[in-house]
């Protein structure tokens, strides 16, 4: 628990640099990352850029796995999560651009587009961290409430709630905003060694206590990280006003 988004933000920076140079990533063998989209991500990325123009990480043997993207957009409109993980942070960094994969929600066969999300991530085996956010209702990519603990990569229905929260990213008209999109699924995301999901302000309070102090428990995706043996939960006092 830290006070605010600024600390939150410098704290998961540190660790993603802190887990990327301990681990040593070479060609042969690099740090799989898994990065989410969203507006709590952004000051992490700019204080990540920061933190690698000054010389202290390499993203070089560093390969990214976006968690979600929209159906029906073009990987260079730029509401597409595509183009999200570009411009914040992807572009500013020595990452290889072929090392950055993202779900093509404009695939001409969705379905084989999500078997082959899934196969790339397990031919490195799996991903090392996954760092993820969480929408209000304790959606972590888009596995919206009821998602199985099980799902794999897929097609996702969005609900109401998502598209209302996202309509911001869409000129604020939520008949813009996509009814769905491609996800990764919450057991793929609990595949990963680790994950670091971060909440930052006062509307992720009630899925923070969900992950907390709920059950284990469909209706909630976030309380599926209780399941996991190295999940960390990155809160600041807004967020956590509910514990
Ligand atoms: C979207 C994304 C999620 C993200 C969530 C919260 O629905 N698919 O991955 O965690 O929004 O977004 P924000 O960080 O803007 O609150």
């Amino acid at each position: 628990f830290l006070n605010n988004s600024d600390q939150v933000a410098q704290w998961v920076s540190d660790y993603i640099v802190w887990k990327i140079n301990y681990f040593k990533p070479t060609k042969i063998n690099p740090f799989i990352l898994g990065l989410p989209t969203g507006n709590t991500p952004i000051k992490t990325y700019k204080k990540l850029i920061k933190i690698h123009q000054n010389g202290q990480v390499s993203f070089k043997h560093v390969i990214i796995f976006t968690m979600d993207e929209y159906l029906g957009l073009s990987r260079e409109d730029q509401r597409s999560y595509c183009k999200f993980i570009h411009n914040t942070f992807a572009d500013h960094i020595d990452i290889l651009k072929e090392n950055v994969n993202f779900l093509n929600g404009n695939a001409e066969d969705l379905h084989l587009e999500c078997e082959r999300y899934e196969k790339k991530i397990k031919s490195y085996g799996s991903v090392h961290l996954f760092v993820g956010g969480v929408g209000k209702d304790g959606h972590l990519a888009f596995n919206e409430p009821g998602s199985s603990f099980s799902s794999r990569t897929r097609i996702k229905n969005l609900s109401k709630d998502t598209r209302i929260s996202n309509a911001q990213f869409f000129n604020n008209n939520i008949d813009c905003v996509p009814k769905l999109a491609l996800t990764i699924g919450l057991a793929t995301l609990l595949e990963s060694q680790e994950i670091l999901i971060i909440a930052t302000g006062q509307d992720k309070a009630i899925a923070v206590q969900a992950a907390i102090e709920g059950n284990i428990n469909h209706m909630w995706p976030i309380s599926c990280l209780q399941l996991h043996q190295k999940s960390i939960l990155v809160c600041d006092d807004s967020s956590s006003i509910e514990l």
